[in-house]
Parts: structure tokens; C-alpha cells; sequence
């Protein structure tokens, strides 16, 4: 069996432009990224190309997928000509953001109860970014039955794939993927599907992948922030080379070792864009809240990382992780 492609999850507030600069520099494997969420607003003020700020450095590298969430079909049109405009040809739309806030007002995982708004923000998406409109899915809001039933609209449109999240919006992220239902509906795709959630370890995308044979790739959000050489250890897993490969001399160099490395750099990073020490500590500890699993020091390491209350704090309860 081959290696799946791993796919790298947009987690809003940590897969920003310097991580997955970083990640793609110091790790092999990860063949592309779906990029955070931009709101899409009504349509009726313009989006501005600085709205996209986040992936515009991206534009023709074919690494990163822009994400939009919204359901205003103009609004999407408008959307997706800046980002032409910048040089994307692709474009996600979020149909699974599980938020009440969101879903409430029928986007994100809410748009899955409201048919027609999908259909016209799919008929808009395909017409906008012809070729290159992905949509990332999960089971419905409340009813896991919303997506199979929804099957055949999305089959109606040219889709390039669809990404699923095999849990409900009321779920968030409680209990395990629900590959059962993922079973029931990927056959049911005309598009390409990749499926997404709880792969934390190369064994989950193994069974993943054996279970699902003809899927078109894997992809993985938090277990990839825990531990960034996760997709050149699935590659592994399939007695293959990470595509694309690591940098040279990674081989060499342990696993904790390079996540502190791959830190240090995205710290410098995040210090060089934010402005002052109050957001460098909040991404850091976002960062941190996943990473620290790489250096397997269990909950008190992280509980210190969280009550810090200076990057110089941080920094100091990120080298007792690492001593
Ligand atoms: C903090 C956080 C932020 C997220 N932001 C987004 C987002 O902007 N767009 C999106 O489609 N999904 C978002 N997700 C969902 C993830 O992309 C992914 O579907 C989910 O975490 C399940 O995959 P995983 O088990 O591999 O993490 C977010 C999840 C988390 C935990």
C-alpha cells in the first residue's frame, strides 16, 4: 500500500504563515496546507486583499490552500477574484467550524442544515475558482445524518475534493472520529476525499489508510502541531521516504531536539510580526498547548507553559520541558 499525502489542517491561531513556513522548512512529508479561515462578511463591502494577508506570500507555491467560511455567494465570488488576482487557484470553503456563534448563523457546520445556501455557495465557489474549489466538511451540525443526505448535491457540483471531518459541529472535538460514519459516506463521493481527524500517530493513518483504500490523502491538524515529524514517520510506516523530503541532516538529529529547533526559529518569527510581549506569549502558548507533547513530560510541563505570564516565563518552562 503507498503513503498516504499528508495534508497539513488549518488551526485557526496556530497554522499561520510563519508555522507552516517552518514546518514545510524543517520537516519533510507535509505535501500541502489548507490555511486558516477568513471570514467572508456580506458581500456588501468588499473584502480586502489584506484580509488574505495570512497566505498572499503563498500565492504560486501550491502549498497552501486559502480557507473562507461565510455564506454569502457574492461575497465568495468577490473572495476569490482577489485571490486570483494574487495568483491562487485554489480556494476551501469551511462548512464544518462547529462554533455556536458560527453555526448558529448557518456557517460553517451550520451551512450543512441549510441546503440551499450550500448549493448556491457551491454553485459560486466552482464558478469563482474553476478547477480549484475544495470543500472541508464534517457530519452535519447536529445530525450526522446531514452529510450522506447531502451526497448527492455535492456530487453535483466539480468539486476537487472534499476534506472530511468524520464528527458533528455539537461534537466539537469530543470523543473519537467517527470512522464508522466516514465508512458509510466516503464511497459516496464523486469528488476525491481526504479524510481528517484524530490522526495523532503513523498506526491511526495505517488504519486509516488500509480501511480506506482510494482515498486521496490524509489530513492532520493536532497531531501534527504536537509532533511536526509525524508525516515523515507515517511515511515511514509505509516503508517509504517522506515526499517531500526533510532537510539534510535531519535524520540524524532527535526528534526533541528538532521541535526545539523547529520552536526557536517560530518563536523569532512570531517576535518579528507581533507586536509587543502580550501577543508573542498567546501564540506561544498556543503553540506550546501542542508541541509539548514532543517532549513527553506529561501535564506539569504544559500547566507551567500555561500559567506563564512573560514570553521570559514561557521561555523558562520551555527549557525545563526540554531539560
Ligand atoms: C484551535 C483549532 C482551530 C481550528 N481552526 C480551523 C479553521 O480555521 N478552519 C477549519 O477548517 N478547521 C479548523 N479547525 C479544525 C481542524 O482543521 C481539524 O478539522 C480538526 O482539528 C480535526 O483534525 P485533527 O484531529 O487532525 O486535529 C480547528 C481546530 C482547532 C482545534
Amino acid at each position: 500500500m503507498k503513503a498516504p499525502r499528508v495534508w497539513l489542517a488549518p488551526l485557526r491561531g496556530v497554522t499561520l504563515a510563519p508555522f507552516r513556513k517552518r514546518l514545510f522548512a524543517s520537516y519533510g512529508g507535509v505535501s500541502a496546507a489548507v490555511a486558516p479561515f477568513v471570514p467572508l462578511g456580506t458581500g456588501t463591502s468588499k473584502i480586502p486583499r489584506r484580509a488574505f494577508a495570512d497566505v498572499l506570500e503563498d500565492a504560486g507555491s501550491g502549498l497552501v490552500v486559502p480557507q473562507v467560511i461565510g455564506r454569502d455567494p457574492a461575497a465568495l465570488r468577490e473572495a476569490a477574484a482577489v485571490l486570483r488576482d494574487a495568483g491562487f487557484s485554489h480556494l476551501n470553503l469551511n462548512c464544518g467550524c462547529p462554533w455556536k456563534f458560527v453555526a448558529r448563523k448557518g456557517r460553517g457546520s451550520g451551512l450543512l442544515e441549510d441546503r440551499d445556501a450550500l448549493a448556491r455557495m457551491l454553485e459560486a465557489g466552482c464558478e469563482a475558482m474553476p478547477g480549484g474549489f475544495s470543500v472541508k466538511v464534517r457530519l452535519g451540525y447536529r445530525d450526522a445524518a446531514a452529510l450522506p443526505s447531502l451526497v448527492p448535491l455535492l456530487n453535483g457540483f466539480p468539486l476537487e475534493r472534499v476534506f472530511v471531518h468524520p464528527r458533528t459541529g455539537v461534537q466539537m472535538y469530543g470523543g473519537r472520529a467517527d470512522e464508522d460514519a466516514f465508512a458509510r459516506v466516503f464511497p459516496l463521493f464523486a469528488a476525491p476525499v481526504v479524510y481528517n481527524g484524530d490522526v495523532f500517530s503513523p498506526e491511526d493513518a495505517v488504519r486509516v489508510a488500509s480501511r480506506f483504500p482510494g482515498l486521496d490523502g490524509i489530513m492532520a491538524g493536532r497531531g501534527l502541531c504536537a509532533r511536526p515529524d509525524l508525516a515523515e514517520r507515517i511515511a515511514a510506516a509505509f516503508g517509504e521516504t517522506p515526499s517531500p523530503a526533510p532537510p539534510p541532516g535531519a535524520a540524524a538529529r532527535g526528534a526533541r531536539e528538532r521541535a526545539a529547533a523547529f520552536a526557536s526559529a517560530l518563536e523569532e518569527d512570531y517576535a518579528r510580526v507581533l507586536f509587543g510581549p502580550a501577543p508573542l506569549l498567546g501564540r506561544l502558548k498556543e503553540l506550546w498547548g501542542y508541541l509539548h507533547a514532543s517532549f513527553e513530560t506529561g501535564d506539569d510541563g504544559l500547566r507551567r507553559i500555561q500559567r506563564s505570564r512573560t514570553p521570559d516565563e514561557l521561555r523558562a518552562a520551555v527549557a525545563a520541558l526540554r531539560a
